[in-house]
């Protein structure tokens, strides 16, 4: 009997990814998704992928009624997944009602209806948002936490407080909380990725979208930074090895081999490039040059980061596999296929 896992925001970036992952290893996926960030073609996607048509019901988790609902018609899940939230840092600053209410209160139905029908395995999307500009690189997962620059990244940290505490209380859950670094780059079959409604905030789809012809150039956000180019430094990671990091995370905790109740994990590359590398090695993956400018530097960026990779190397036995250079190629494939079957 296969385990069925609910993954919430599973329409999503990240998400999609992580289906795919979990169909391919087995599980059984019913997704929970309201496509304020999403679209459904990410399910037709994951279907043509896998061949698997995941269970899909359109809902809020804010819609604490709803999701009681969903919960009594699905009785037997055996882990959740939990990656709906709204994340993006810009936006955050202007609405932080909305993003305090959405990240917070999401979790916290989700959690109150896990523990009230027995489900204990919990995997939660993090961000190493939550440690600021760390004193010491590459950053391990015992870092402090510093002062978020940005409702986002505090919804983060608090979201992780969140189940600290609930824990703590004695209530039976069990928890991992993944900080991801930079996701980016996209399925090798260019049938699912990165859909950034409107202006795209990030790098990557922003420079995918200049060299599709959308956008006319990419802004670099300054480069007088104390690095060795001048531009900030990231630790980008494939998505396809971030969504292989959560199927060995829930598996982890339905097997009861997680040795804690609450265990974080960084999953980065531990590898650090500048904005003008990320720029070169998408030149060398498209075979065209990137129109680009330099402009001041953006409010909140942090200069650089990147992850200490051990803990999740030894722990988990996960490791990432792919290089900037398959990050790019990929990213670039899908911002081919999606424009060209979309027309748009
Ligand atoms: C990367 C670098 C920019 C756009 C954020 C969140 C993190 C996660 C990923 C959600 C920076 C530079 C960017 C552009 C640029 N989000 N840049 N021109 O800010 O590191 O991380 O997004 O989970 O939690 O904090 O990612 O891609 O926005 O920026 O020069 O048009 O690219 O200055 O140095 P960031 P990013």
């Amino acid at each position: 009997m296969q385990k069925k896992i609910l993954v919430t925001g599973g329409a999503g970036y990240i998400g999609s990814h992580t289906v795919v992952e979990l169909q391919n290893s087995g599980y059984e996926v019913v997704i929970i998704d309201d496509f304020s960030n999403s679209l459904p073609d990410s399910l037709k996607g994951i279907e043509s992928i896998t061949g698997k048509k995941p269970f899909f019901e359109q809902l809020d988790l804010c819609d604490a009624a709803g999701l009681k609902l969903f919960f009594n018609k699905h009785k037997n899940i055996a882990g959740c997944i939990h990656f709906a939230a709204s994340k993006a840092v810009g936006e955050s600053v202007n609405k932080p009602l909305h993003y305090y209410r959405n990240n917070l209160n999401s979790l916290m139905n989700l959690m109150e209806c896990m523990i009230a029908n027995g489900v204990e395995p919990l995997v939660f999307s993090s961000s190493c948002t939550v440690y600021g500009q760390p004193e010491k690189l590459p950053v391990t997962e015992d870092a402090p936490i510093l002062k978020a620059l940005a409702p986002y990244g505090n919804t983060k940290q608090i979201c992780e407080e969140i189940i600290q505490d609930t824990i703590t209380s004695g209530v039976k859950v069990k928890a991992i909380a993944l900080r991801y670094f930079n996701p980016i780059g996209a399925h090798p079959s260019a049938k699912i990725g990165e859909l950034p409604q409107g202006i795209p905030n990030n790098l990557v789809p922003y420079i995918t979208q200049t060299a599709f012809g959308v956008r006319k150039e990419l802004s670099v956000y300054g480069n007088d930074y104390n690095t060795p180019d001048g531009s900030c430094i990231r630790d980008y990671i494939h998505v396809v090895d971030l969504a292989k990091a959560h199927v060995i995370a829930i598996s982890r905790l339905i097997n009861g081999i997680n040795k804690k109740p609450y265990e974080i994990f960084n999953l980065g590359t531990g590898n650090g490039y500048s904005v003008f590398e990320v720029i070169k090695a998408f030149e060398k993956a498209s075979g065209k040059p990137l129109p680009h400018k330099v402009v001041p530097r953006r409010e909140g960026d942090i200069e650089k980061i990147y992850a200490d990779t051990k803990f999740a190397n030894e722990e988990l036995g996960w490791k990432a596999q792919l290089g900037i250079d398959d990050m790019m190629a990929h990213a670039w494939a899908w911002e081919q296929y999606y424009r060209k079957a979309t027309h748009a």
